[in-house]
Formats: C-alpha cells, sequence, structure tokens
C-alpha cells in the first residue's frame, strides 16, 4: 500500500462489478483471442516452448482499476513515457481512471502513474470530444461542466475495452474514442456519430486541469491555419514539495472511420478559440489574448462532418514534453508523421508482445484464468519506471533518463528481479539512468515523479536494485554500458554521504554509520530524524548488504566486510523480552527504537497493525517517532531479507519462528499490501518447512489476487504487487542483490524465461502436474525433489541464478506431503549472511 494510506479508502456498492465484467472485457478484446493455439483439452500438454502467438491477448487490464487499485488500464509503450487513458471524476483517481460506471468521464490525457499514492500525480492535456453544442458559444468547456457518463453494457459495467497499447470507450454522447501511444506521443482516434441537426464535432483541449488542477502560468496558442494547438504549465507533483514543467503539441487530422473506406482530407477547423472559465472565445488564438483568464484554460476546434449521414473521425495527435512545447512538436513529428492509427496500435501491441512473449508457460485444462492472471501481472511489470530520455529539463546528458520511480521502496524487492529474469536491457537502461541522477544530483533517485525528487519512506532503496543489476549481470555489465567504477561509486555516495535532506534522497548516513543504529534523540541531521528510525534502519541494513554484495564481487574485500558489518546492525535494535499483549508466550522479542544512551523505548508489537487498539497509520509523517512505517513491530520483526537465520536466533529457534509466522498471519497482522512484509509466507522456507511456504503462498494468491477490476489489494504500487503475484504463480521468490531464488511450485505444468542478454531459455517443469487447490490449501503441490539438467540438486528450497545463466531445465517431483524439509543437510537451506553468506 505503500505511500497511500492516508488516502481516503472509499467503498463501492458494486456488487455486480464482479468476474463477470473481467469476462465481458475479455470477449471486447481488441483482437480477438486465438482460441486453436490454446485450447488443448482436458490433457496435460506441455506447450512451454511453443511461443504464445499473442500473449498480449491473455493480458487483463481492468484488474484493480476501482477500490483503490490505482491501475492505469490505458495505453502505453512498455515503459513509455507518454500513458493516454481515460480520466475520471471518481476520488482517488490517481491513474486517471475508474472502472465503476458512476464516474464521469472528464478527458483523456497524456500522462499517467500505475498504482500509485500520494496526491493525484499527472493526468495532464485533457483531450475531450463535444457532441452536443448548437453553437462554439455554448459549448461547455470547462471540467467541471463538460464531463458525461460512458455507455453501459447490458451487465451494468462501463463500455470500456482495453489491451496492451489500446484502450477505446463509448461515451454516452455517442462518440467512440480510442487510445494508442509511441513513447512520447499519444495518437487518439475520436469517432462522432452523425448529426442530422448539423452540430460541429469539436475537441477540447485542456491545458491547465491535471489531476491535480494544479496549473500555474498555463500558456496556449492556437494556429488557425493548421489548427495546431501548442502549450504548457507548471503543476505539482504527487508526493513531494516540488513542481515539474510539461508541454503539449497537439494536431488534428480528418479520417476515414474505422470500418469504412472514405476518402477524407483537410486538417483546418472550422472555428477556433480559446476558452477560459469564462466559457469559449471564437476567433481568439492565445491566452494571452483574455483580459479575464481564470484558472482553467484550454482551447477549442470545430470541424466539419464528413457528411450528415455517416460518422466523422478526427485524429488527435498530442506530443508531450517536459522541456519545451518546440520539443513536444517535434517528438510527435518525429513519431507519428502519419497519423496512422492501426500501425501505431500494432508496433505497440508487437512491443508488448515480444516482452510478455518471454514468459511462457505449459498449459492442462482449467488453467486459462491462472494464465490470465499471469500476464497480466507480466504486463503491469512494464508500465513505470518510464523512459523519460531527452526529457530531462535538469540537466542534458547521453545517458537514458528514467522517471517514476514510485518508489524503489516499493519495488526494489520484485519488480527488478522480474526484470533480470527476461529484461536485463530495460533493467541496464534503468540503472544507467540512476548512476546519471547520482553523478548529478549526489544520491541515487528513490521517489522520483514527474522529474522531481520525492519523499524517501525507508532506506536509499536504489542500493538494491543497483546491487540486484550488477550481482546477476557482472559480465554482461560493461557490453550494457554499464560502468562498474560509477555503480559503485553510486553506492559508496549512498551509504557514506549524509543527505542534507533524507527524506528527499540518501540516508541520514552520519548517525547510522556513527552509532549503527538510529537513536531516537538525535538531533540535526537534515531530515525527520526521529521518525521511522527502527523500519529505517532495517532499510539501510539491507541497503548495506547490498552494497556487500558488489564489493564481494570486486573483490574489495574490506569493504565487503564493512558493509556486511553494517548489515548485521539490527540486532542493536531487537528487544528481546518484548512480547504481544494477550499472545503467545512463543512470540518473545521484537525490534525496538532506541536512545542514545542505549535504553530501548517500548512500542507495542501491535502499534500500526490492523489490530493496534490506538488505530495509528504510521504513515509518513515526521511526528511519527514510533520507529515504524506502515507496519507494526510484529511485521517489521521479520523484516531482515538477508539474515534470516539469525532471525531465528533471535526468535528461539526454528519451532518459535514458525509458530510466530503462523501467529502473524493467522491473526491479522501479515498486511500483503505493505511490502516490507511481503516475503512473509515464503519464510517457513528458513526454518527447513517449504511446504509451509507453499501453503502460505497459494492462500495469498487466492485471497488477495484475482481477476477482478477490485482483484489487487491496496496499490498496485508501480507494478510491485503485480511482479509479487507473478513470482508466487511462477513457484518463485527473489532474493534482491543475491544469486539465489526461493523455490516453490509453479500453477502451471511449466514456466519458462527467455533471456534475450545471457540468450538463455530457463525452463522449470513439473513432473506430475495434477492442479492447483483453489483456495490455494493442500493439493500435491509440495516440492519433493528436484533436477537440474537431469541431475539431482541438493534442496527442494532455492536455486541459484546459475540456473539462468546457463538456460537449464529444472524438473520438480510434486507431492500432498507438506512436511518434506528442505534437504538432508544443512546446506540445502536458503543462504544467510551469518551462516557463511551467498555464494
Ligand atoms: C452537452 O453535454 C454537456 C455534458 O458534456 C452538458 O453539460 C451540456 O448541458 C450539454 N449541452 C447541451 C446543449 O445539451
Ligand atoms: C463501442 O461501439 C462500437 C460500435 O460503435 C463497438 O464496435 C465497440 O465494441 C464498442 N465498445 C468499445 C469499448 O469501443
Ligand atoms: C471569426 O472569424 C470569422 C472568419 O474570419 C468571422 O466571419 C467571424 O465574424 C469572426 N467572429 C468573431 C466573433 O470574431
Ligand atoms: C541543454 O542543452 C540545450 C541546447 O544546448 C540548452 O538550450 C539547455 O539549456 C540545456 N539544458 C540544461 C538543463 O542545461
Ligand atoms: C565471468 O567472467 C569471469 C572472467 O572471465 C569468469 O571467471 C566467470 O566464470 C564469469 N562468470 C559467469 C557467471 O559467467
Ligand atoms: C554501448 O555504447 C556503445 C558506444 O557508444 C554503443 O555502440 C553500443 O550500442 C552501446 N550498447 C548498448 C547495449 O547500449
Ligand atoms: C576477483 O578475483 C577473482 C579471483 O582471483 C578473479 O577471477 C576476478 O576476475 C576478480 N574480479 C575483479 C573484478 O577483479
Ligand atoms: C530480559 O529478561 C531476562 C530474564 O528476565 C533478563 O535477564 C534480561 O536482563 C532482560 N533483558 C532486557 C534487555 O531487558
Ligand atoms: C535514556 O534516555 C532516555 C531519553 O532521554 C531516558 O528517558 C532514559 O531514562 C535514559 N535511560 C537511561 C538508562 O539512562
Ligand atoms: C478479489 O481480490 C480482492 C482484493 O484482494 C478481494 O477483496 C476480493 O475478496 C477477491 N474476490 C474474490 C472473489 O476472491
Ligand atoms: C480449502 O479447500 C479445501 C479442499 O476443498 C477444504 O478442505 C478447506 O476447508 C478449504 N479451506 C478454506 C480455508 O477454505
Ligand atoms: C508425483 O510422483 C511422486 C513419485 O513418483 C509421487 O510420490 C507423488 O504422489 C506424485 N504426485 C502427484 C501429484 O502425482
Amino acid at each position: 500500500m505503500s505511500e497511500s494510506r492516508k488516502l481516503l479508502r472509499y467503498s463501492l456498492a458494486l456488487a455486480f462489478l464482479t468476474l463477470a465484467f473481467a469476462g465481458l472485457l475479455w470477449d471486447l478484446e481488441w483482437t480477438p483471442r486465438n482460441n486453436a493455439v490454446h485450447d488443448l483439452g482436458p490433457t496435460q500438454i506441455d506447450a512451454a516452448d511453443a511461443p504464445p502467438s499473442d500473449p498480449a491477448s491473455f493480458v487483463n487490464m481492468f484488474i484493480g482499476t476501482t477500490n483503490g487499485g490505482h491501475v492505469f488500464p490505458g495505453a502505453t509503450l512498455p515503459h513509455g513515457m507518454v500513458k493516454v487513458g481515460m480520466d475520471t471524476d471518481s476520488p482517488g483517481n490517481h491513474a486517471g481512471y475508474d472502472a465503476d460506471p458512476i464516474y464521469s468521464v472528464t478527458g483523456f490525457s497524456q500522462l499517467h502513474d500505475d498504482g500509485t499514492g500520494g496526491n493525484i500525480p499527472l493526468s495532464n492535456f485533457k483531450i475531450f470530444p463535444s457532441a452536443n453544442c448548437s453553437t462554439f458559444e455554448t459549448c461547455t468547456t470547462s471540467i467541471f461542466d463538460r464531463k458525461l457518463l460512458r455507455k453501459l453494457l447490458i451487465h451494468g459495467a462501463p463500455d470500456d475495452s482495453a489491451s496492451p497499447g489500446y484502450f477505446s470507450t463509448n461515451l454516452s454522447s455517442g462518440v467512440r474514442v480510442e487510445l494508442t501511444a509511441t513513447r512520447r506521443t499519444s495518437l487518439q482516434r475520436h469517432t462522432f456519430p452523425p448529426s442530422k441537426t448539423g452540430i460541429l464535432p469539436r475537441i477540447n483541449v485542456d491545458i491547465s486541469n491535471d489531476g491535480q488542477m494544479s496549473a500555474i502560468s498555463p500558456t496556449v496558442e492556437i494556429d488557425p491555419k493548421t489548427g495546431r494547438v501548442t502549450g504548457g504549465a507548471s503543476f505539482q507533483a504527487s508526493f513531494g514539495p516540488g513542481r515539474y514543467n510539461a508541454f503539449t503539441c497537439v494536431d488534428f487530422r480528418l479520417a476515414s472511420p474505422p470500418g469504412l473506406s472514405v476518402s477524407v482530407s483537410g486538417v483546418s477547423p472550422t472555428e477556433y478559440g480559446v476558452w477560459s472559465d469564462g466559457g469559449p472565445f471564437l476567433n481568439t488564438t492565445s491566452g494571452t489574448q483574455l483580459s479575464n483568464a481564470g484558472s482553467q484554460l484550454g482551447a477549442l476546434l470545430s470541424f466539419r462532418p464528413i457528411s450528415r449521414f455517416l460518422p466523422t473521425t478526427i485524429l488527435v495527435r498530442s506530443g508531450v514534453s517536459f522541456i519545451s512545447a518546440e520539443q513536444a512538436c517535434s517528438n510527435a513529428e518525429a513519431e507519428i508523421p502519419s497519423f496512422d492509427f492501426e500501425s501505431v496500435g500494432s508496433a505497440a501491441r508487437a512491443e508488448w508482445n515480444d516482452l510478455l512473449g518471454r514468459v511462457r508457460v505449459g498449459m492442462a485444462s482449467g488453467l486459462e484464468d491462472t494464465r490470465e492472471l499471469l500476464y497480466s501481472s507480466l504486463y503491469r511489470t512494464h508500465i513505470s519506471p518510464a523512459d523519460y530520455t531527452e526529457e530531462n529539463p535538469s540537466w542534458n546528458s547521453t545517458e537514458p533518463y528514467y522517471d517514476s520511480f514510485y518508489c524503489n521502496w516499493d519495488t526494489y524487492r520484485t519488480l527488478y528481479p522480474l526484470l533480470s529474469l527476461h529484461d536485463p536491457a530495460r533493467f541496464a537502461l534503468i540503472v544507467r539512468g540512476m548512476i546519471n541522477i547520482q553523478q548529478n544530483e549526489g544520491w541515487l533517485p528513490e521517489c522520483r515523479g514527474a522529474t522531481q525528487q520525492q519523499w524517501v519512506q525507508g532506506g536509499s532503496n536504489g542500493d538494491p536494485i543497483l546491487a540486484e543489476f550488477f550481482v546477476k549481470f557482472t559480465n554482461q555489465s560493461t557490453a550494457l554500458n554499464v560502468t562498474t567504477d560509477a555503480l559503485y561509486n553510486a553506492l559508496l555516495a549512498d551509504a557514506e554521504k549524509q543527505a542534507p535532506n533524507f527524506d528527499l534522497q540518501g540516508r541520514e548516513a552520519l548517525a547510522w554509520n556513527t552509532y549503527n543504529f538510529l537513536p531516537l534523540d538525535l538531533y540535526g541531521y537534515g531530515g525527520s530524524y526521529q521518525a521511522r528510525t527502527v523500519s529505517r534502519a532495517l532499510e539501510y541494513a539491507f541497503d548495506d548488504f547490498s552494497i556487500s554484495q558488489v564489493a564481494k564481487i570486486l573483490n574489495k574485500t574490506d569493504d565487503s566486510t564493512k558493509y556486511a558489518g553494517r548489515a548485521e546492525n539490527f540486532v542493536i535494535l531487537w528487544g528481546p523480552n518484548v512480547t504481544v499483549p494477550g499472545g503467545p508466550d512463543s512470540v518473545l522479542g521484537m525490534f525496538q527504537p532506541r536512545y542514545l544512551n542505549g535504553s530501548s523505548q517500548y512500542v507495542d508489537p501491535r502499534h500500526c497493525s490492523a489490530n493496534d487498539p490506538t488505530h495509528s497509520t504510521c504513515y509518513l509523517d515526521p511526528n511519527n517517532v514510533d520507529g515504524f512505517y506502515e507496519g507494526s513491530p510484529l511485521l517489521y520483526s521479520q523484516y531482515v531479507p538477508h539474515d534470516n537465520a539469525l532471525l531465528i536466533d533471535l526468535q528461539g529457534g526454528p519451532q518459535n519462528f514458525i509458530s510466530r509466522l503462523d501467529f502473524i498471519i493467522d491473526n491479522g497482522y501479515f498486511d500483503v499490501t505493505d511490502e516490507p512484509g511481503q516475503q512473509i509466507p515464503f519464510m517457513y522456507h528458513y526454518a527447513n518447512r517449504p511446504g509451509l511456504s507453499t501453503q502460505r503462498s497459494r492462500q495469498t494468491i487466492a485471497q488477495f489476487f484475482n481477476l477482478s477490476v477490485d482483484g489487487l489489494p491496496g496499490n498496485d504500487d508501480s507494478g510491485a504487487m503485480g511482479s509479487y503475484a507473478f513470482f508466487n504463480l511462477a513457484g518463485l521468490y527473489p532474493l534482491p542483490a543475491t544469486r539465489q531464488l526461493l523455490l516453490s511450485s509453479p500453477y502451471f505444468p511449466s514456466i519458462s524465461f527467455y533471456n534475450p542478454v545471457l540468450k538463455s531459455t530457463t525452463t522449470i517443469r513439473v513432473k506430475n502436474f495434477s492442479g492447483n487447490p483453489e483456495n490455494g490449501t493442500g493439493g500435491a503441490v509440495f516440492v519433493k525433489s528436484v533436477t537440474i539438467d537431469g541431475k539431482p540438486w541438493k534442496s527442494t528450497c532455492f536455486i541459484d541464478w546459475d540456473v539462468f545463466e546457463n538456460g537449464s531445465t529444472v524438473e520438480l517431483e510434486l507431492t500432498s506431503d507438506i512436511s518434506l524439509p528442505c534437504g538432508s543437510t544443512s546446506d540445502t537451506l536458503p543462504p544467510s549472511l551469518s551462516t557463511g553468506g551467498y555464494a
């Protein structure tokens, strides 16, 4: 849930919007499902090696688009800058859209994020079709007056459809709007119904109304000959104090309505004018001509219908830039020179298919919904961060520039490890962009959005992202143009340089490096020094672990030892005698904040949990000096991903550790929406009970993830939840910045990953797949034995990255016996720092 907890959770009385809705959308897909390929009949046929011809057709774009998921269902390329989508007047419209049909459409804007919290990000430059104004002057242009409901399907769901790279809707005005995109430009196709009364089709270009209606100094210019509209403004960032400038350049073409073949030409608007709060002013060409310019500003253009008996189609091309309106125009001209909607749409889909097709699953009957969940989760892994290369307003560089790191705290755990499996070239570009930010601003980005630094929640969680890349692609990084020295220096800067304001970048490094914890009563190091002292220290510990992993590969032995040592400093915060009020005696010991003098401050282990008697939220608030961010002491006491062996010792041995995990999950202390607790279902592996992990992981998926519009628990968090669900469905759980992945069983007879940089295909295959228990409980899903390329592998609990490097085949034998251990020797447990570390 990350930064969103303060947002109002609104509940919808939407019982009818259930799985039936997802099913309906399915039937409205842009390209029909290709049943011939996937309908494999009742017997298991392992098709993992056959590339899916159109994996984009497995993506359900509407999962998590209501009830606080904040998922973006519009059109974008993988990691594209422009994300063009519908905006509704719903509360919490962080991604613009809401699937609840009670909300009206306010426009189709060019920039969005996916699954974020904070204030509404982006949603700039809405295009709106007006089909009912009898005259230009009487046209309703303001965001409050122009808005419209969507048409409804028979089951009451809105008539919206989407697939990767494409979105369409039918408005109640009869206008059909379709969207597609290139990296920095959108193309919209607005088809107006025939108007027997001669009402002109009109397009409104709204410059000022971003998601927060925060524009300052908006400008707009209309070229009356071509109809070109240019403009821009300064807008408020979503999750930080900064403002950003954004610009657009909009051009129009009349076109043949889809499905007809009518020869149409012409661009010039028949009427044009600037609008403000006071309404549209015919023949004005610039916002500066308005004497009474209000808070809203835009342009309105009218076009001649192609016939009174045919629909009229207007193509609207919007270039976007964070630099200037001129650059927005050149982006548009370069990326979409021909206004060819079909070819832009199919290029976008082809790019998605190339990416999604690197993951393949073997099918058995009844797995269609699971495959849909898997590919939809994979799709959402590739919306953010976004490629803003050449759009950085703060410095010039030939390096890539990525933005919408929202936030690394959310995504480092599962999103980047998933990129390692199948998209390392993109990963390298993102890493280069992050290093370039460090070189220019001093620290790696943590929660960047709309070119601005935003609030830091944990530590410098760019560190494990860079380390994840380097540990897995040491030998490829030079070829991918990642400079080792620059990467290492960026890590050291985070670890050693005290940031002037560690709420925006870097860490409270002086305190951590001097005291080995963050004392509650230490004053003056630049940020909210008393806030979140325990959860920040735990993040710093993992960050330092990730640096030690890189140092080790670089043969920097002293550094490796130093950072591995710091990574173990979490022990200082352990309060051995703290118990849960009313809880079992076996749950003994908890992380607690400490003062400079070493004594600890008692914080109730239930604090910030669903069972907190004081109902604290533990949000990002300088006044929250209780030690924890968006998670209870109970939850954070399981958060030392690099040294679970030591944690088990602190918690009284494996049996107590297992009882504690059970207590946490069974009593509502596990919150899957809070990223620091996400590994909890898989932690039984470390106590040599992998079957319990498999079952808890499967129960988590069954309970919280499904195909419906509200099928996400909390925000998608820029793909953090998508990549998390993906790994659970794949039967893997990643340990970022290491060469190990925890192993469980996949939901498919096989799953394979093609890695284009390593040029390897790795397949995990189940010898005797017999299906998935519906609620995640029981079943013959527990790993009994593992072979790698035909040779027995020592552990059922983890595999090494070598498997992916070599392009191996991992074969699993499954059983219904939940009680089997990882293996017969101690080296079959997944590694921990204190028991020898990570190979
Ligand atoms: C046109 O539709 C808008 C909603 O988009 C509505 O507010 C307005 O009253 C309508 N105007 C006319 C003339 O029907
Ligand atoms: C909208 O209406 C058109 C027919 O005008 C139809 O082809 C399309 O499927 C409908 N739905 C969407 C979401 O475009
Ligand atoms: C707008 O311009 C047109 C064409 O030049 C002219 O006929 C019309 O009178 C003008 N209207 C106003 C309100 O200026
Ligand atoms: C980048 O280079 C361009 C062209 O030389 C220049 O106009 C612009 O001011 C530079 N931007 C920054 C942020 O230095
Ligand atoms: C990386 O390259 C080094 C030196 O060439 C080699 O020793 C090592 O085995 C390689 N590592 C992997 C994982 O391929
Ligand atoms: C790395 O940089 C070189 C030199 O600029 C360039 O030729 C090559 O294409 C780049 N490779 C990648 C993967 O970006
Ligand atoms: C580190 O040392 C090993 C063993 O001596 C060697 O193979 C490797 O190339 C060295 N790595 C670096 C980055 O120097
Ligand atoms: C925890 O309790 C034990 C036994 O009562 C006691 O010896 C020890 O000092 C306590 N530790 C702390 C840190 O309070
Ligand atoms: C440690 O410091 C805190 C905060 O100043 C104080 O409340 C506590 O009594 C001190 N503990 C000891 C043992 O001096
Ligand atoms: C779907 O997932 C949501 C969010 O986790 C959950 O609230 C809902 O109960 C699930 N629905 C079903 C039918 O399992
Ligand atoms: C899950 O399904 C199994 C098998 O149908 C059933 O025995 C069990 O009670 C169910 N558990 C839950 C928590 O629904
Ligand atoms: C898989 O095979 C093993 C041994 O051959 C057997 O013990 C187990 O029951 C089988 N599981 C299933 C689901 O068929």
